[in-house]
């Protein structure tokens, strides 16, 4: 031990009087300016010296959503590598054609996927519903939570996301048998655990460990600290800190020091390896503000019609958004209702791959490939707005933070159980982002906003849903062309509340596959 001054102070009377403290004889600095800096680089040279190592059968993390700014360097790089297949690929989606998770389903080297929207990958697909490739399909939240939850230790968790749906009872095939869904299923899907708490019911949900992630970022300094861009966060922060080798493909390489730490959205603790991103930046769906695109006017007359009748839709959905409100809109029809919104109302749009205070379309002027919406579409910020990644935008939303939330729906039961994610053996797109949605339903209101028939006449609205559900007694709202229905969630019944101008009673009873009560004093709009 010895006893260092920290201060001294001279005393009124003259007398100089030393304050001291006590340090241990093990310690090697007395100041911090003497603590060396680790600042030995972590640059690359290549993208293909980086993957040199990544061995058959390892679990990747890719990181994006969507195609735009998918670490395509990096997969181009692990493509090339002749001796390395089976590799297990976690990510939102699948990619598609020759980017994304696509690059490397191409030349064979993934015999699963991990992810909650594979679907726009039309070969990917395919693939599985011929019993070609294994898929785990996971709500996104639950995806980015499960990621988060072994990067911080926890082996395992409950959470309210995919209770009572084909999620909890593992009906969702993990791999079909050869030949495909008529053949049977090769490997069945993994059937939860469940809890009540407070009495609602939880699934357990595991942890995924990563072997490596491939993340892309914006900016990064030769220590590994990294920013994102706008929404460029989404999956890859929680991917990075899952991974024995995590490797960055930077659009900028800095100095260390370079970067405010006020900034740093990823530590470099995180990071093993930075290459440069070679492979530019692509925007998979730019959408325009409809005064440079001309607006709907040159869609065909029926498509014009169903556009119209989408309208009218969302116009009635608007009238049950107030001023102030926290709303996330589905992709589709969900994402007209602003344009009807009443005067003096304004919203707060959150996008589930991390934005809150989501503008309209782009002009082209203001076109950002780092802008873009949970469908992937082009869009703007509003002032105020803010930006985060995925595990915090779920977490927002689980944990009933919205105060509306807008989807579309195939099926809709009396119960207010919805089903709008798949046709078994027909199509799988995959969850996104729902069944995190309507996971609380108490807090965050639910509204199922659907044509009231589909083709051929055959409700929508029923008893008991028939394909694979959503969310179980999760809808409190479901507005059609026809009607409106407030759904009792807790006994199970509907009320019809509002009818569209010109409509009867009789026609909704006609076409509505379950009775409901009708309001004394019915509505109209
Ligand atoms: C690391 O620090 C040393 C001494 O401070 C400096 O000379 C060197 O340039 C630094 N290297 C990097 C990669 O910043
Ligand atoms: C593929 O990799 C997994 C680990 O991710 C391993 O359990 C399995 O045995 C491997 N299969 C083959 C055919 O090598
Ligand atoms: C997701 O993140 C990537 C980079 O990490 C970014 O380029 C992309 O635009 C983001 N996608 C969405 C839908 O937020």
């Amino acid at each position: 031990m010895l006893l260092a001054p920290v201060y001294r102070t001279r005393l009124a009377s003259g007398v100089c009087l030393r304050i001291f403290t006590v340090v241990p004889a093990s310690r090697k600095y007395s100041t911090p300016t003497d603590i060396p800096i680790p600042n030995k680089s972590k640059v690359w040279n290549s993208a293909e010296e980086a993957v040199k190592d990544i061995k058959s059968g390892d679990v990747l993390m890719c990181g994006g959503f969507g195609l735009a700014g998918i670490p395509d360097t990096l997969l181009g790089a692990l493509a090339k590598r002749k001796d390395v297949t089976n590799l297990t690929g976690v990510s939102n989606n699948a990619g598609a054609g020759d980017s994304g998770l696509g690059k490397l389903l191409n030349v064979d080297k993934l015999s699963k996927i991990i992810a909650s929207y594979p679907g726009g990958n039309k070969k990917f697909e395919a693939m599985y519903l011929n019993g070609e490739i294994s898929l785990e399909l996971v709500p996104q939240g639950t995806l980015a939570e499960r990621i988060r939850a072994h990067a911080a230790g926890i082996p395992a968790f409950y959470t309210p996301t995919g209770a009572s749906t084909a999620v909890e009872e593992g009906s969702i095939p993990l791999l079909y048998n050869p030949g495909g869904f008529s053949k049977g299923v090769a490997i069945p899907g993994i059937k939860k655990e469940t809890k009540d708490f407070n009495g609602r019911r939880y699934v357990m949900e595991t942890a995924i460990p990563g072997d490596v992630a491939f993340i892309r970022a914006w900016k990064v300094d030769e220590v590994g600290n990294c920013v994102f861009r706008y929404a460029s966060q989404n999956f890859s922060t929680a991917m990075a800190k899952n991974a024995k080798v995590t490797i960055v493909e930077a659009e900028k390489i800095v100095p260390v020091g370079s970067i405010s730490p006020n900034a740093i959205h990823l530590p470099g603790i995180y990071v093993n390896r930075i290459v440069p991103a070679t492979v530019e930046k692509k925007i998979e769906i730019i959408t325009l503000a409809t005064t440079e695109t001309g607006g709907e006017s040159t869609l065909s007359p029926e498509k014009a019609a169903a556009q119209a009748q989408r309208r009218y839709i969302a116009s009635r959905a608007a009238k049950e958004i107030k001023d102030g409100f926290y709303v996330n809109l589905g992709i589709g029809m969900p994402t007209l209702v602003p344009e009807y919104l009443e005067p003096g109302v304004r919203v707060w749009l959150q996008s589930e791959n991390g934005i809150l205070g989501m503008g309209p379309y782009p002009t082209e002027k203001e076109l950002d490939a780092d802008l873009i919406n949970a469908g992937k579409e082009t869009v703007t910020l509003l002032p105020g707005a803010s930006i985060f990644d995925s595990s915090e935008s779920f977490a927002m939303i689980r944990g009933g933070h919205i105060d509306v939330a807008i989807l579309g729906a195939m099926e809709v039961s009396q119960a207010g159980d919805i089903a709008n994610f798949m046709i078994p053996g027909k199509m799988l797109k995959g969850i996104g982002g729902a069944m995190d949605l309507v996971s609380n339903p108490d807090q965050t209101k639910v509204i199922a906003v659907m044509e009231h028939t589909a083709k051929g006449g055959k409700p929508k609205i029923l008893q008991q849903c028939a394909l694979p559900l959503t969310g179980a007694r999760t809808v409190s709202t479901i507005i059609t062309e026809l009607a409106v229905f407030d759904v009792d969630r807790v006994a199970g019944g509907l009320e019809l509340i509002d009818l569209a101008k010109g409509v009867t009673v009789e026609e909704v009873r006609a076409k509505t596959g379950c009775d409901f009560k009708v309001r004394s004093q019915l509505g109209t709009w």
